[in-house]
């Protein structure tokens, strides 16, 4: 049976209501044989924070936004462009975008994407959408002008829904009435479970959006529902949304635990419990994959968090995913070239260090850290930043810092950071771009 039919009628909201008399007990779902995989291709990207030029990238207000937010925002669209061309030559069967899709959740960047993404399901790869942090009920919401920003309306959730409908929304086999959460069938017999783990309801329209993401206990017992009847039809699930869900450096949780999603312990739990292998995530930023394994849970379960960097920040990657023989596939490709800048790695490779020595001398200014400091630590900060960013650290060319060479406070802020500095180098395992995971 499928789940719409299990799940009745079509309508979504007799879906939403469906409930059992009984609910199985974690045994019975896991007598018999875990389901099979089918034979799928599939590409992901994330955070595409697309901002249409029109809105102004050549003013003076623009200019100083990316002074403190260094996006690649003013390529966006050639970027993102050149990756559609990527994934298509690719052959996919679908596409999954893991949120953030726009700059700040204007509206018009969302229409823009969208008409984007028409033309790449009408060229044949149907796409799979979420919110990010930024893509809802954003107070940053601007279009810029010589003579300054004007605020331009961004998307209630609902709204978000009726532009992204062609994009997982129509065809939802149910969806969560607390959040914009909801499971598709993108490929015959492999259910997507695509969650909304934003807090865009709690956002101040005045304010800048909340980077934190979260899970309601409604929008949990949803999620534990939706696995429960995946795994009573015998479909397998796999898992995408924009916050992490597993820790993806030693310091991820203590220097940027907004980067996880809040319960992400519990969450991870019910998606072991339930037999999920692979997350989809982004976020970040970064290219990377972390896994935990669950030795307490009696089928022995590991789940992979597989983080996709940004075509707005280096190395500006995307994924193809493949399964086969119940086996996935992970491959990585960057973009290479777009019209404006020929050699496009190098170019980005720049843009990401410039942008983030000016971001750490910011920070360490506001410390009283003397320039002479400042100037020898903001290289190397980039540096540790720049090799997370692109996966597969190799911390043997982390460089060596002398403290000798610094003053007091550049003593003091470098100590303090160190533990961030040091596990930005420190890959956890398992392989971040390149990798053969055993869904069974
Ligand atoms: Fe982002
Ligand atoms: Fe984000």
């Amino acid at each position: 049976m499928s789940i719409a039919a299990l799940l009745g009628a079509c309508s979504s909201s007799k879906k939403i209501e469906t409930r059992y008399s009984k609910e199985p007990s974690v045994q019975e779902l896991f007598q018999g044989s875990a389901p099979a995989y089918p034979a799928v291709k599939f590409a992901h990207m994330s955070d595409l924070h697309v901002f249409d030029k029109t809105l102004g990238v050549d003013t003076p207000d623009f200019q100083e936004y990316l002074r403190h937010d260094r996006k690649m925002l003013k390529e966006s669209e050639e970027i993102i462009q050149a990756m559609f061309a990527g994934i298509q030559k690719q052959k996919v069967n679908f596409l999954i975008l893991s949120g953030d899709l726009t700059k700040d959740g204007e509206r018009h960047n969302h229409e823009y994407l969208a008409a984007m993404l028409k033309k790449i399901e009408a060229a044949g790869t149907p796409v799979y959408v979420i919110p990010g942090n930024h893509d809802l009920r954003n107070g940053d919401a601007f279009k810029f002008t010589q003579t300054g920003r004007e605020r331009i309306p961004s998307v209630e959730l609902s709204e978000f829904a009726e532009i992204y409908n062609d994009f997982g929304y129509s065809t939802a086999l149910a969806r969560d009435p607390n959040s914009l959460s909801y499971v598709a069938e993108p490929a015959p017999g492999l259910l997507l479970l695509a969650l909304d783990s934003t807090k865009a309801k709690q956002n101040d329209l005045k304010k800048h959006p909340i980077t934190y993401g979260h899970f309601t206990k409604e929008t949990m017992a949803w999620i534990e529902e939706q696995l429960i009847l995946a795994r009573r039809n015998g479909k397998p699930m796999v898992a995408m949304m924009h916050h992490g869900i597993i820790d993806h450096y030693t310091a991820n949780k203590k220097y940027y635990g907004e980067y996880l999603v809040d319960n992400n312990d519990p969450i991870a739990e019910v998606f072991a419990k339930y037999g999920v292998r692979v997350v989809f995530t982004g976020h970040y930023h970064a290219q990377d994959i972390t896994l935990r394994k669950f030795d307490h849970i009696a089928h022995n379960p590991v789940l992979y968090d597989i983080e996709t960097g940004s075509p707005v920040t280096y190395p500006s990657p995307y994924r193809i995913y493949e399964i086969k023989d119940n086996t996935l596939y992970v491959t990585s490709h960057r973009v290479q070239s777009i019209p404006s800048q020929k050699d496009f790695q190098k170019f980005a490779h720049q843009f990401v260090l410039d942008g983030t020595k000016v971001m750490a001398k910011d920070v360490m200014a506001g410390y009283n850290v003397s320039a002479k400091d400042q100037d020898y630590l903001a290289p190397l900060v980039a540096v540790a930043y720049v090799a997370h960013l692109a996966g597969d650290e190799d911390a043997s060319k982390k460089p060596p810092i002398d403290k000798k060479k610094l003053g007091f406070m550049g003593s003091m802020v470098y100590d303090n950071r160190k533990p961030l500095i040091d596990s930005w180098w420190e890959d956890l395992s398992p392989a971040d771009n390149e990798l053969v995971i055993d869904l069974k």
